[in-house]
């Protein structure tokens, strides 16, 4: 339950449906911080991959996450700070930085979002993290799990083809030419595994506005946004 006193925007959709672009420039204008909470879901899977070891691979990973207890998770140490307006995921008072975005980390977040017990590691963080400073994070299940009492909640929804497109482009930015077939193919699979984890998984809560992005530029997205919120703020 959170009982912040700071302000909570939550954006949800499924992998490049813009939100996270969308949730930083949102924070930027207001003056929020942007949670990321998809990175913090990464910061625990590299803090377990350091402590099990290398050689892990993904599916003994897997199987080890299951056999894994409460302190176990607490020893790791995570904490999600601030430093100049924005986010920093540590592992043992050391920022992570990029190590949670290398493919050897994407290939194991599943075992952990899939877990009950690592949810709700996350879900504590990201409400501490509540308690320090008005928000806008983005997510799957950041309006209907971690702050659902939050007034103001949007999903993002664009087809497939426009989402793998965009992510082909930020590939290119970061100079990777990858088929747009394959992205296509890497997202399917993303949207089954997010939409039907057994815990936590992708759904539109009833009291989202729900915000189709395929023929939207970031601007008229984040105009739509705030005059949807005009009315609140
Ligand atoms: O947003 P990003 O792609 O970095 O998130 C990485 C993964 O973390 C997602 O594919 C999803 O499996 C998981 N995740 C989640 N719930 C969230 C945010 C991310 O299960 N609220």
């Amino acid at each position: 339950m959170n009982s912040a006193s700071c302000r909570i925007i939550s954006i949800d959709g499924p992998a490049g449906s813009g939100k996270s672009t969308i949730a930083k420039q949102l924070a930027q204008k207001l003056g929020f911080i942007h949670a990321d909470s998809g990175a913090i879901y990464r910061t625990l899977t590299r803090a377990l991959m350091d402590q099990l070891g290398p050689g892990q691979d993904p599916e003994d990973f897997g199987k080890r996450i299951g056999n894994l207890s409460e302190s176990d998770i607490q020893n790791l140490k995570i904490e999600i700070g601030i430093e100049n307006g924005i986010q920093v995921n540590r592992i043992n008072g050391n920022d992570a930085g990029e190590s949670i975005r290398t493919p050897e980390v994407t290939s194991r977040i599943k075992f952990i979002a899939d877990t009950m017990l690592c949810r709700e590691e996350v879900n504590r963080l990201l409400r501490q993290f509540s308690l320090k400073t008005d928000l806008v994070a983005d997510g799957r299940d950041i309006g209907s799990v971690v702050f659902p009492e939050t007034p103001y909640k949007f999903f993002l929804e664009a087809s497939i083809e426009i989402r793998a497109e965009r992510r082909k482009k930020d590939f290119i930015k970061q100079g990777n030419e990858i088929p747009l077939a394959e992205i296509i193919k890497d997202i399917q699979k993303r949207d089954e595994e997010d939409r039907n984890r057994p815990v936590g998984a992708l759904i539109c809560p009833k009291d989202a506005i729900l915000i189709d992005t395929s023929t939207m530029s970031t601007e008229v997205v984040l105009g739509c946004l705030m005059s949807e919120m005009q009315l609140q703020f």
